[in-house]
């Protein structure tokens, strides 16, 4: 696929995307939305791919927000329809089967931060800055931050952040769970890398299961979360995977996952 705001490269089914739109800070406009949503749709049936990393160009920003340049004239009908453009991408990147990543590599503010939001794990750099600025400009977060934000790290915290506007560094964020760790910008692609190279030497299927079980589990309440575990778990005794890694395991030597 050709894109003009995004890089992508794949190796070892670990597909690196990064927003590449150095001149305005990574800023989301419909075009990448768009490109991105092409790139996840692909990602989530490609077998050639298991894990995703999301990342900024440069060593500045992740994504600086929403291109305001392209919302400043929006009617309020055509802000809707922006909205629902990042909403569905971000609801894409969270229902995606494959394991999505976020190295965040510098400011993730408004659409930014949403977009790690709806990643499934943030690992940031130590220059990373998060906010949800959107009051700054009379607006509200529109992708996401209200509901993502309170429900990843409660709604008190969320709400000092989303009134106040306040950046934080990543080691506050880190305190809060907004990320899962820090470490110096130049390892940050590292350690995302290591962490995704784990994940695809596990079974696919059981990755795969995993994410759907967090998720759709915690939309539930416990006792049908928990009963949707067991039917999942279940399942997967009907792939190929468990077959292989639990005989794998009895015979001393690493598992060979086909994914199904
Ligand atoms: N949209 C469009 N362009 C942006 C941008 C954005 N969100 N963020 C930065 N840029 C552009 C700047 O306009 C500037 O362009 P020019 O060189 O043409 O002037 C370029 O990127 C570099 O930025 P700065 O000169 O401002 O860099 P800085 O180091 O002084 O400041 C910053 C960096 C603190 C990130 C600052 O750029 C900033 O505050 N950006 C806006 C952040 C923001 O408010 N984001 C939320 C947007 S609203 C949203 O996202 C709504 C939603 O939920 C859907």
């Amino acid at each position: 696929m050709e894109f003009k705001n995004l890089k992508v490269e794949t190796t070892n089914r670990i597909a690196v995307v990064t927003i590449n739109r150095p001149e305005a800070l990574n800023a989301l406009n419909e075009q990448t939305l768009d490109e991105l949503q092409s790139f996840f749709s692909d990602a989530n049936d490609n077998d050639g791919v298991q894990v995703v990393i999301v990342t900024g160009s440069g060593k500045k920003a992740f994504v600086a927000g929403a291109d305001i340049v392209a919302m400043q004239q929006l009617t309020a009908l055509e802000a809707r329809k922006f909205s629902r453009l990042g909403h569905q991408l971000m609801r894409s990147i969270e229902t995606c089967a494959k394991p999505v990543i976020a190295a965040v590599n510098g400011f993730a503010l408004g659409g930014g931060c949403e977009l790690a939001l709806s990643c499934d794990i943030r690992i940031a750099s130590e220059n990373a800055r998060f906010s949800q600025p959107e009051v700054n400009l009379g607006v509200i977060p529109g992708f996401g931050g209200t509901q993502r934000l309170s429900r990843l790290i409660g709604k008190g915290r969320a709400l000092e952040l989303l009134f106040t506007g306040d950046m934080i560094d990543a080691a506050e964020a880190y305190q809060m769970a907004l990320v899962n760790r820090v470490v110096p910008q130049e390892k940050l692609l590292e350690t995302a890398v290591e962490m995704a190279t784990k994940i695809v030497n596990k079974g696919p299927y059981a990755v795969r299961q995993v994410k759907e079980a967090v998720r759709t589990g915690l939309e539930m309440d416990l006792d049908k979360a928990n009963q949707y575990e067991t039917e999942m778990f279940g399942l997967c005794f009907a792939s190929l995977d468990q077959k292989e890694g639990m005989l794998a395991f009895l015979e001393k030597r690493p598992a060979v996952f086909v994914g199904q």
